[in-house]
C-alpha cells in the first residue's frame, strides 16, 4: 500500500506504473475480498476502457483510477454511483481551481469544462439477478489532466487552461468529495444526489441529440428522474425516459 497525504483513511491507496486497466486491477482485488475503499491508481494505462466497449486512450500525464465499494443495496440502483462519482469528480475540481461556474454535468457521466470533454466515469458491478446485492462494484474515472487524447476537438485538458495539478492532489480532492458524496447516497438515498446534479447539469431546453439502436433521437433536455434515467421531450412536446445502458447523447 501507498500513502498520499491528507487522502481520507476510508482509501486504502495502491500505485501502479503501467497497467491494463485500474477497473481491471481493482476488480482482482475485489474478487480477492479486498475491501470497500480500496484505490488503484496507474500512472499509464494501455487498455483503458471507456463506456459502451470504447478505447480509453491513456497516456502519462493523465489521471486514471478507480475505487472498490461494496454497497449493501440491489443491482437496480447500482447505476445511481455513476452520478455519485461525477459530482465528486465536479466537486474536486471547483475545489482545486476555484471555478465553480464552468465544470458542468452531462447525462450519465461525463464532466465537461467549457463545453468540452474532460473527465468520463464507467461504473461495472459484480453480476447478480436484477434483484440481488452486489458484492462489489468499481468507479472508475479518468481525468484529463495534462493532455487530450488524439488532440480531438470536443476534448479538454486542465492544462490547456493553465492549470497545474499534481495528480496526488486531484486524486485526493476527488476521493475525499467521493467519500462524501457516497455517505450521502447511503445516507439520504439518491434523492439528495439527484438535486445536487440537477443544479451542474447543462440546462433543461438544451437541444440535445440521443443515439438508441443506432437510431438517432433530439429534443431537449429535461433533466433526469428518480432513478437517474434521462427525460428528454421530443419535438411534439412529448416526453421519452431513458435508461442509462442504452445510449449515448452525441
Ligand atoms: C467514458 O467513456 O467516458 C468512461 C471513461 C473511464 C476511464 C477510466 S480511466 C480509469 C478507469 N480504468 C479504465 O480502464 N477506465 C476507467
Amino acid at each position: 500500500m501507498n500513502k498520499i497525504d491528507s487522502l481520507s483513511s476510508f482509501f486504502s491507496y495502491y500505485k501502479y506504473e503501467l497497467v491494463g486497466s485500474t477497473n481491471e486491477i481493482a476488480k482482482d482485488l475485489a474478487l480477492k475480498s479486498f475491501p470497500e475503499g480500496t484505490m488503484v491508481h496507474a500512472i499509464e494505462q494501455n487498455k483503458g476502457k471507456g463506456r459502451s466497449g470504447k478505447v480509453w486512450f491513456s497516456s502519462i500525464g493523465n489521471l486514471f483510477f478507480s475505487v472498490l465499494l461494496r454497497p449493501k443495496v440491489s443491482k437496480k440502483i447500482i447505476s445511481q454511483l455513476s452520478f455519485v462519482a461525477s459530482l465528486a469528480v465536479r466537486q474536486g475540481l471547483v475545489n482545486l481551481t476555484n471555478d465553480r461556474e464552468n465544470f458542468i454535468l452531462k447525462w450519465p457521466n461525463d464532466i465537461l469544462y467549457k463545453n468540452k470533454k474532460i473527465s468520463g466515469i464507467l461504473l461495472e458491478c459484480s453480476p447478480s439477478k436484477n434483484n440481488d446485492l452486489v458484492d462489489w462494484v468499481i468507479i472508475g474515472i479518468g481525468i484529463n489532466i495534462k493532455t487530450i487524447p488524439n488532440n480531438l476537438n470536443n476534448i479538454t485538458c486542465l492544462y490547456e487552461h493553465s492549470y497545474f495539478f499534481e495528480l496526488t492532489d486531484v486524486i485526493k480532492e476527488v476521493g475525499n468529495e467521493l467519500e462524501q458524496f457516497y455517505n450521502l447516497w447511503l445516507v439520504d438515498s439518491f434523492e439528495a444526489i439527484q438535486k445536487i446534479w440537477l443544479k451542474n447539469c447543462y440546462p433543461v431546453g438544451k437541444e440535445i441529440s440521443v443515439k438508441i439502436n443506432n437510431k438517432k433521437i433530439s429534443g431537449k433536455f429535461h433533466g433526469i428522474n428518480k432513478e437517474g434515467s434521462l427525460i428528454i421531450k421530443l419535438l411534439d412536446n412529448s416526453k421519452k425516459v431513458i435508461s442509462g445502458g442504452e445510449v449515448n447523447i452525441i
